[in-house]
């Protein structure tokens, strides 16, 4: 365990949109810095970093937290090796408490795998360079026959396995890496007998690095033509390997993607160092397979540009349009450049400069829905079964494409080229969207949950002159119940016999939602004073809140949350409590991240609606930030969430009647009759309550 001092030197020295700044593309949006979120598939940016409060949110998925959550979901850590990696980061020494066994046990086997592979790496790297059989063979390879300059191979990581079947299973147990992770990461394969042998074996070695310059894999080319032995050998799928997350040099060609606001993308490992070598550094590899949506995302976090390098022997080339598609769907703008007959990025790149090449790309790049067409009309000459379908297929590529204005001017284009009228074309383009959109649809649902419940339940609920209209329904649905008798406080003065006015219609918020609002309240405001009192005293949200619960014995279902809360009122007189940096950098990493959702949750960032003084007709809003109205705010917070509590035990109270008269219990029945009776009344009181602030909003 990481001490709390450290956790917090950690976390001041850890800027924000500096760490994300590595792995997204981040613009400066007034106070902010937005980008397109890493952690799900966007087009328009809705990840947001606010450098001020040190947290990040996506609000599409949700994402977020402070800079050590975004370390743990981005680099898939434990929140104690996410605090280590910024530590180091930031060159802060760690100091460490004793850690549990599971504590230990759960660290240990992601964070080894890395380990183990940076270990073979340099195994690999220093026997390419300093024995006698990797300069000989290795290295000789690298720079005789693949014309690879020293600094490139070093930049690489670039490495040769020698001949013997175990030199590295038998180093790295040597060292005390353990037989079972060797195995994992692929590099040694265990043999009959037990004993293991290496994976690689008289090999040049490519380490396939993630995003930020992890080691996650090896791929091995042998060095000469063979029948029998395969041309690459890749490490297995594991725990910290998926072939098809990642992208081969993305690391190393970052920066200058974003720089070049363009990514090239070829097939191969020799493809990406021979341009670098070149001067061409924004350049990624497929790795010779199709490409995934999340190798895509991971370009669209840099760019939106993409140039796809085809060999000049074309023979592929109808095989990968049908991926392209995928590229296109992401709302990427894509080129493609045919290389001259018998060329690959690689032997291009190295019988020309770095101007040559770059002149070659601009004279040939192609849009690619106009090369897709060129290349299938060149097919179907005047076949019209043919051209019916070569008209479906770019009618599908064109529906992908999510920005309208671009699939309309390809619509027009194609119409042109391929002599079919538009209109026909739009029709088809659309009814494909409109399929797309039905699939689409329950993702979409998904992410209205994310809605404002905010604006809902106080702002936009209330125009004013509709707010408390007295004939509004009395709550018909089969409300809410108690176990006991009722114990809240009743706001107002209301009587018994005023008629019920019931809240403008809500959503139907969980109780969740409403311990979750008050928790917002004491996390983002707890310290700062809510009112003051006749005699001077000042009284803080945090105290207020706390009397309010205390009244009615009320506090928070949700465990964390009760956790949090009961800490907080720990803290009440202490003058140097600050609710939002305490609980933000708080150690137990559950604590800390839900308060990271409270301080970003969307509606703190969304203002909040006030109907206009209606003198003019005028319908403008005003708008007045939610730390300015917490007076009036919390609570009406407070009372909704009481309010809830009371529907909830009418319900219950319902329930136990029905299910008394069921067993014939009259005695019960009588009880909970006069308990249902109380909380009715009750009841009334707050709802007349809640219907005049609505008009006094
Ligand atoms: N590849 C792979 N496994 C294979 C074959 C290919 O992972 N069995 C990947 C490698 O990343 C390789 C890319 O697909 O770099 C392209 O394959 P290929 O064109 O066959 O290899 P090149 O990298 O072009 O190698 P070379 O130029 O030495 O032939
Ligand atoms: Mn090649």
């Amino acid at each position: 365990m990481i001490d709390s001092q450290t956790i917090s030197k950690i976390m001041s020295a850890a800027r924000i949109e500096e760490v994300i700044g590595d792995f997204v593309s981040l613009r400066k949006r007034g106070a902010n810095y937005v980008g397109l979120c890493p952690f799900h598939d966007e087009k328009t940016p809705s990840f947001s970093v606010s450098p001020s409060k040190g947290i990040c949110k996506c609000f599409s998925c949700g994402k977020g937290g402070n800079v050590v959550h975004f370390i743990m979901e981005h680099e898939q850590l434990s929140y104690y090796e996410a605090l280590k990696w910024l530590a180091k980061k930031y060159h802060i020494e760690v100091v460490e408490k004793e850690l549990s066994p599971e504590e230990q046990q759960r660290r240990n086997d992601r964070e080894s795998m890395f380990i183990i592979n940076e270990f073979a790496r340099d195994f690999f790297v220093d026997t390419l360079h300093n024995t006698p059989e990797g300069r000989s063979v290795g290295l000789r390879y690298f720079q005789q026959e693949r014309g690879l300059r020293d600094d490139i191979i070093r930049q690489f990581q670039l490495g040769f396995s020698p001949e013997k079947r175990d030199e590295l299973s038998l180093n790295a147990l040597r060292k005390g890496y353990s037989k079972d992770l060797l195995v994992k990461t692929g590099l040694s394969v265990l043999g009959e007998g037990g004993s293991l042998y290496d994976r690689y074996r008289e090999r040049v070695i490519f380490p396939v690095h993630t995003v930020s310059g992890k080691v996650v894999a090896f791929g091995g080319r042998i060095l000469k033509k063979s029948d029998k032995l395969a041309k690459y050998v890749n490490s297995p799928e594991s725990e910290i390997y998926s072939k098809s997350a990642e992208l081969y040099g993305l690391y190393f060609a970052k920066q200058a993607i974003v720089k070049m606001d363009r990514c090239f993308l070829v097939e191969g490992y020799l493809d990406v160092i021979s341009m670098h070598q070149a001067g061409i550094c924004n350049v990624v590899a497929s790795s010779g397979t199709s490409l995934t949506h999340g190798q895509i995302r991971l370009i669209h976090r840099f760019t939106e540009n993409v140039t796809v390098l085809y060999d000049g022997d074309a023979a592929g080339i109808k095989a990968s349009l049908r991926g392209i598609n995928l590229l296109l769907e992401e709302g990427l703008n894509i080129k493609v450049v045919l290389l001259p007959e018998g060329e690959d990025p690689d032997s291009y790149a190295q019988s020309h400069s770095s101007s040559e090449f770059m002149d070659y790309i601009k004279q040939n790049e192609t849009d690619f829905i106009r090369f897709k067409t060129a290349i299938l009309l060149k097919d179907c000459g005047n076949d019209p079964l043919s051209r019916a379908s070569l008209i479906q297929d770019l009618v599908e590529s064109i529906a992908l494409i999510p920005n309208e204005i671009i699939r309309s001017e390809y619509i027009k284009e194609c119409s042109r080229s391929l002599d079919t009228r538009e209109d026909m074309l739009l029709k088809e383009v659309n009814k494909r969207r409109w399929k797309q959109a039905e699939r689409n649809r329950q993702q979409r649902d998904l992410q209205q949950r994310y809605q404002d419940y905010r604006l809902q339940q106080t702002g936009q609920a209330a125009p004013a002159g509709q707010a408390a209209q007295p004939d509004m329904a009395p709550p018909s649905e089969e409300v809410p119940f108690p176990t006991e008798a009722p114990q809240l406080a009743r706001p107002g003065n209301g009587t018994a016999d005023t008629p019920p006015q019931l809240p403008p219609k809500q959503a139907a918020n969980s109780m969740h939602d409403y311990e979750k609002n008050l928790l917002r309240m004491i996390v983002r405001y707890g310290e700062r004073s809510l009112f003051t009192e006749e005699d001077g005293h000042t009284v803080s949200v945090l105290e207020y809140i706390m009397e309010e619960l205390q009244i009615d014995q009320v506090t928070f279902s949700d465990p964390c949350y009760r956790k949090m809360y009961e800490e907080a009122c720990q803290h009440i007189s202490d003058p140097n409590f600050v609710a939002e940096r305490y609980f933000l950098q708080h150690q137990d990493s559950q604590v800390s991240l839900t308060a990271a959702e409270l301080v970003t949750d969307r509606y703190e960032l969304s203002k909040i609606y006030l109907p206009e003084d209606n003198d003019s007709m005028s319908f403008r809003k005003k708008v007045k930030r939610e730390e300015d109205m917490l007076g009036e705010l919390i609570p009406h917070l407070i009372e909704d969430w009481k309010y809830k509590i009371l529907k909830d035990k009418i319900k219950e109270a319902m329930q136990q009647i029905k299910q008394a008269q069921r067993s014939g219990d009259n005695q019960a029945v009588m009880k909970w009759m006069t308990t249902y009776r109380d909380l009715r009344e009750t009841e009334k009181v707050f709802a007349k309550a809640l219907g005049e602030r609505i008009i006094s909003l």
